[in-house]
Parts: structure tokens; C-alpha cells; sequence
């Protein structure tokens, strides 16, 4: 049986938390109230990742596309960030988890934002788990801001347009400092990355379970942790095996 401990544990795993409105409708439910059992599973996931040993979990809450939802259902998942962060950040922080929010806060509401920055600087001490939230997030969005970034830079003198390197654009993304993902899980089903990562996720392996995202809990995550376990990771070079036997 899957338990936290009897594996190598991946250092990041970056999860799609999909279906909450499948699991809500499958059930005559309200799409709001699949959205608050997410945070259940939320908590969840973030105390088995902790158990198993992973450094980084991401964990995709909020797209800049999802702006196009309805307006109640917009407001519906900034209440329950907002709700998460004042109740969960005491227990985050005695759990020694940091916590890193990437996505554009540009447009987000000024209580957002700092609610956003005031976990960010209580645990920034945190030497645990990092809990990254991924809120209006997109990764085109975040590359052209990094590319925005760098140019200004150019303009302003401070760099040479030819000293723009992969590791200078990785540098100025949102995530800059967290390893890429080893391991991309996407609950419902649907195999698509869906503008998450698209930069960090070069070598990541990519998981899909068929749970929604409610119904996702520490045994299904042991088991993708198993699975990913499993597999040979070979970064554009040949297995160590093929290398034997070609030598
Ligand atoms: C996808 O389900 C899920 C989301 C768009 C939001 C995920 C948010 C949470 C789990 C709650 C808030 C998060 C934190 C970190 C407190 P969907 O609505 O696209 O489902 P569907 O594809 O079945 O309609």
C-alpha cells in the first residue's frame, strides 16, 4: 500500500485542481459548493505532501482565464482564497510551510493583494514545505511579463540585449527560485496543461487522474507518487542501461 514515506519523493509537484463543477453537478449541487469541498481536498494535499517530503507544491487556483466565469463565481473563489489564507495561515506557519503566490496581482483588488503579500512575509522564515498558489495565473502572460521585464532592463541600460539567456528569462518569471516541476497532476481527467507552467514544465512528467478534484485525496496522491517513481527521467539524454550496453 501507498504511505507518505516508502518512496523518493519528487522535490516539486505542481497540481491542476479540475472538475469541482463536474462534482458539484454530478450531484445537483451548486458549482460553489464543489469549489469549497476543493478546499478541503486543498488541505488535504497540502498535509500529505508535507508528510511525504515534498520542498514545493503548486497548486493552480486561479487562471487569468477564468476571469471570463461568471462574476458570482469569480467572486466565490477570491472569497475562499481570502477565507484559506485568514484561517489556514496560524497552522501553515506552526507547519513550518512558506507560502509564494506567482501570478499577475496587477488586477487583483487591493485587499487581495495584500492579504496575498501578508502570508507571503509571515512565512517567509519557513524552512518546510512551500505551498505555491497560482493565482490569475497564466504562463503566456507570465513569459510576456518576464520578456517585458528584460526589455526594460535593455532600455534602461543594465543589460546587453545579447546576454538574454534561458536562465535570465527563467530568472525574471514568477516562479524565480523554485525548482521546475518533476511531477504536473491534472484531476477530471482532461489531459491539457492549460497555459499552467508552460516555461518550468520542460522535463516535467505529467500525470492524469480521473477524480475530480473534490474527490482527490492523500491515497490518490501516494499513488501518483508512486507511478511517478517509476518512471525514467532521462532530461534529452539515454538511460543509464542503453549506456551500457552501447559502451
Ligand atoms: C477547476 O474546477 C477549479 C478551479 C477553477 C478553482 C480551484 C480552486 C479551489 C480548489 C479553491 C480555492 C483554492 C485555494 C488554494 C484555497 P472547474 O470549476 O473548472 O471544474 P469543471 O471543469 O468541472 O467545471
Amino acid at each position: 500500500m501507498s504511505t507518505a514515506q516508502n518512496r523518493a519523493a519528487p522535490e516539486h509537484v505542481a497540481i491542476i485542481m479540475d472538475g469541482n463543477g463536474r462534482w458539484a453537478n454530478a450531484r445537483g449541487l451548486p458549482r460553489a459548493l464543489g469549489h469549497r469541498k476543493g478546499v478541503e481536498a486543498v488541505r488535504e494535499t497540502v498535509r500529505a505532501a508535507r508528510e511525504a517530503g515534498i520542498g514545493f507544491l503548486t497548486l493552480f487556483a486561479f487562471s487569468s482565464e477564468n476571469w471570463r466565469r461568471p462574476e458570482a463565481e469569480v467572486n466565490e473563489l477570491f472569497g475562499l482564497l481570502k477565507t484559506f489564507i485568514r484561517r489556514d495561515l496560524a497552522d501553515l506557519n506552526r507547519g513550518n510551510v512558506r507560502i509564494r503566490i506567482i501570478g499577475d496581482r496587477v488586477r487583483l483588488r487591493d485587499d487581495i493583494r495584500e492579504l496575498l503579500l501578508e502570508a507571503e512575509d509571515a512565512t517567509v522564515a519557513n524552512t518546510g514545505l512551500t505551498l505555491v498558489i497560482a493565482f490569475n495565473y497564466g504562463a503566456r502572460d507570465e513569459i510576456a511579463r518576464a520578456a517585458a521585464h528584460l526589455a526594460a532592463e535593455v532600455q534602461a541600460g543594465r543589460l546587453k540585449a545579447d546576454e538574454i539567456d534561458a536562465q535570465k528569462l527563467n530568472d525574471s518569471l514568477d516562479t524565480a527560485g523554485i525548482p521546475d516541476p518533476d511531477l504536473i497532476i491534472r484531476t477530471s481527467g482532461e489531459e491539457r496543461l492549460s497555459n499552467f507552467l508552460l516555461w518550468q514544465a520542460a522535463y516535467a512528467e505529467l500525470m492524469f487522474v480521473p477524480e475530480f478534484w473534490p474527490d482527490f485525496t492523500p491515497e490518490i496522491f501516494y499513488a501518483a507518487l508512486d507511478r511517478y517513481a517509476a518512471r525514467d527521467r532521462r532530461f534529452g539524454g539515454i538511460a543509464p542501461s542503453a549506456l551500457a550496453i552501447g559502451s
